[in-house]
Order: structure tokens, then sequence, then C-alpha cells
């Protein structure tokens, strides 16, 4: 992992400083660390994994198990948004899935805590918010409307529904979402709201249960480099509340990596 910006530096009270390197046993992880010896004030969580492993049966051989993930060892800070890259198939997913609580088989060997706690698969459904790479959203329904419908889905149910329509007006501030609030999703028959629109939106669905780690899978690709920019800058802004965000991401232009705190690089053997 490498500190990207140099902005954490020019702060006067934060130092860089190495710490470990890890790259386990075999098949993914391994990353060099540069890190901060004093935090963001955040209600974000530190997540910590340590010769992280998940394996399942293999598809390929009958009996055997397959390790999707090897010896992962990294940390996510509260307050800086991470880059998780590697090639294809190094399990970039196969991670975002496990920290989200997503994975229903296999099984995942090694340490992993969210703010020192051991997590059970409710506290990372009820902690992190997931945004999956290919979008789900109803085309029949607004911008304002598919919000506010998962949070009557997602928010607590005693909460007035005046609430949650703040919630959703908030959330449509902080995406820049105002202008198309009312426009229709729509679908590939219907049109609608453009390409990185859709996508706050889906990031906007992830954050309405107020999630304190925010995990995106490839949330530019599809997107052409100047939508791609915009969408980041979107995510790397909402930082500012402390939230622990990662997001796995292919080829991003010099400007759009410049947005990244750290990066986490998976390897594939
Ligand atoms: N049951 C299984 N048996 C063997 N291999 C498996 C099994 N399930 C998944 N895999 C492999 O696990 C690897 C990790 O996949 P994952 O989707 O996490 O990769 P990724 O880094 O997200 O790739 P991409 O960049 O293409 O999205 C893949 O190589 C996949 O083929
Ligand atoms: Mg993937």
């Amino acid at each position: 992992m490498f500190d990207l910006q140099d902005k954490w530096r020019q702060n006067s009270d934060l130092t860089s400083s190495s710490s470990g390197t890890d790259d386990g046993t075999g098949g993914c992880g391994g990353q060099t660390t540069l890190t901060k010896t004093s935090s963001p004030p955040s209600s974000g969580l530190r997540i910590l994994m340590k010769d992280l492993s998940y394996h399942v049966a293999s598809n390929k051989q009958h009996g055997q198990r397959a390790y999707l993930l090897r010896g992962v060892s990294a940390f996510l800070e509260p307050g800086l948004v991470t880059a998780l890259m590697g090639p294809s198939g190094s399990g970039k997913t196969t991670l975002l899935d496990l920290l989200a609580g997503r994975t229903t088989i296999g099984k995942v060997e090694g340490h992993l805590s969210f703010g020192g706690v051991q997590p059970s698969k409710q506290f990372l459904r009820r902690y992190a918010g997931y945004v999956e790479q290919f979008d789900t959203l109803l085309g029949d329904l607004t911008v304002r409307e598919m919000l506010l419908y998962t949070a009557e889905l997602k928010r607590p149910m005693h909460e007035p529904l005046a609430d949650k329509r703040r919630e959703v007006d908030k959330l449509l501030r902080r995406l820049a979402l105002e202008y198309c609030a009312d426009v229709k999703i729509g679908d590939p028959m219907a049109k609608g709201i453009s390409g990185g629109q859709a996508k706050r939106t889906n990031i906007g669905i992830a954050l309405i249960s107020n999630p304190r780690v925010l995990l995106l899978d490839e949330p530019t690709s599809g997107l052409d480099s100047y939508t791609a920019h915009e969408v980041m800058k979107v995510v790397s802004g909402l930082v500012a509340d402390g939230t622990t965000i990662a997001a796995t991401i292919h080829s991003p232009t010099a400007a759009t990596f410049a947005l990244f705190d750290r990066v986490m690089l998976l390897v594939s053997k």
C-alpha cells in the first residue's frame, strides 16, 4: 500500500512512517505500507487484515480447496480512500465480498478486525455499505423515489417518513444528484439518467443506512474518463465524515488516481 497524496504530509500534525510488509504464503496479497501516526477524527472503522485467507471447494478439481485469497495483510484507515488494484482474477471482488459479509460459502482463515472487533456477518452487513459493479436500479422510479424506497427498506421502521425524506435530500446534495433527482432512472429501452448519475445513485443506495465503511466494486467501469473522474471526486468527498472507503479500480487516469489516498495491491499466482 502506498500513501498517495501529499495533502496528508502537508498537514504538520501528520507524519509518515514505514510499516511492515507481508506477502503471505501464496496466491494473493502483499503490499508496502506508509502510515500516519495520528488519525483523523472519524466515524469510520479501521479495518485490519493479517494473513487473511479465504478458500472454497474447488470447482476445477473435485475434493480440492481453491484459495481465492491467500496471506493478505493490509489495513484500511477511516477518512481515507484506498484503491484496491490487481490483475483480473486476483481476488479484488472476493475481498470486498468478504469485508461486506456477503460470502455465503467457504472458510476464512487469519485475522480480520473492524475497529478492533472481530466482526460477525451481521456486524459487517450493518456497518459496511457495498456498491456492486453493475447498477441495480429500478428504471421506472426517479432518483429521489429510488433512494426513498431504499430508505424505507433499510432505515429504522420507527423513523418518521419526514426524517427519511430529509436524509434522502441530504444524500442528493452530497452526491450532486439534485438536478436529476426527479428524472426517471430509465433502462436500455427508455433513456433516463446518465451513466455517471446512475453510478452515484447506486452509491446513494449504499449510503442510505449510514455505513461506517463503504466498499465499491469497480465504480468507474463502463464510464468515460471524464465521468469516471466526476464519480470518484464525489466518492473521495465522502470521507469528510471519516467513513472508511475502499474501491477497486482499473486503469484510472492520473487525475483520478490522485484522488486516492492509499493503494492496496493484490497479486495473482
Ligand atoms: N469455486 C472456485 N474454484 C476455483 N476457483 C474459483 C472458484 N470461485 C472463484 N474462483 C476464482 O477466484 C478468482 C477470484 O475472482 P474475483 O472475482 O475476486 O477476481 P477480481 O480480482 O475481482 O477480477 P476482475 O478484475 O476480473 O473483476 C478468479 O480467478 C475465479 O476464477
Ligand atoms: Mg472483480
